[in-house]
């Protein structure tokens, strides 16, 4: 996978993605990164981009001849012509999916806007994805580029050594990841759950799962509508739900859901 990110600050790119696992990763070849200043397209010989809007406003906006002239270099190097994707808080939001949609591309090409943003035209010529990573706005497009980058390099092969743990975190079928622990067994006297420590691994995946079902309930219930829960999940969700019930109705005797170790 080759991620081409044009940008008025590539040392700013370059330096985040040769740091930890990415820097790893581009070390062992598993992908590549090229940039590409977009003020080495200037029209003009002091290298300036940007200019007023019409119609009136504060805030400058990048032109569009140096924004389409970068863009057609950097897809010129690419056999097959490449998406395009423009990192915007005007798009609908990155996600897991869209990582894993991505991550299938032979090469990718980001463009960062920066001050007000890029004139339309230049977008609607060579733009072939909008994307947002939030509903905030941030300073330009490089840090979302970034964000995106890291999340689409993890699931190409070779960039996790583990490729299990690309599968099993957080949104795996759409649910949080479960809860995880290492050494020491006791930390301030709080114990590791026991069933850890069991070996019986079927009750481990089972306790993991249901972990995961509990924490999406209550953190991002909003997952739970897509994801992708089997009768067993289903019995267990609305066990919460009567639980919680009887909790609120004060009717509940607590210990009654307590394991033997936690009354
Ligand atoms: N550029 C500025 N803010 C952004 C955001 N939230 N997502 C993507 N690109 C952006």
């Amino acid at each position: 996978m080759i991620f081409h990110v044009l940008t008025l600050f590539p040392e700013m790119i370059e330096q985040a993605c040769r740091t930890s696992i990415l820097g790893r990763a581009l070390e062992a070849g598993s992908i590549c990164l090229r940039t590409t200043n977009i003020r080495d397209f200037a029209d003009n010989p002091n290298g300036r981009i940007d200019d007023y809007c019409y119609g009136g406003g504060a805030g400058l906006l990048m032109q569009p001849g140096p924004v389409c002239r970068a863009v057609e270099a950097a897809c010129g190097e690419y056999e097959e012509r490449p998406r395009v994707i423009y990192v915007t808080p005007q798009a609908e939001v990155f996600t897991q999916a869209k990582a894993e949609e991505f991550a299938a591309c032979k090469n990718l090409v980001f463009l960062c806007g920066h001050y007000e943003g890029i004139d339309e035209r230049a977008l609607s010529r060579v733009v072939t994805d909008y994307v947002s990573i939030g509903d905030y706005v941030l300073t330009g497009g490089e840090l979302p580029a970034l964000v995106m980058i890291d999340a689409i390099s993890r699931l190409v092969p070779g960039v996790l050594h583990n490729d299990a743990s690309a599968e099993i975190e957080s949104f795996h079928d759409n649910l949080l990841e479960y809860p995880q622990y290492t050494r020491p067994e006791v930390f301030e006297g709080e114990r590791v759950p026991p069933i850890l420590l069991s070996g019986h691994h079927a009750n481990i995946e089972r306790w993991r799962r249901e972990e995961s079902l509990r924490r999406t309930r209550e953190r991002r219930p909003d997952l739970l509508k897509t994801a992708a829960l089997t009768s067993m999940d289903r019995i267990f969700l609305d066990e919460l739900s009567r639980r919680e019930e009887l909790k609120a109705s004060g009717s509940g005797d607590e210990d009654i859901w307590k394991t033997e170790e936690e009354k």
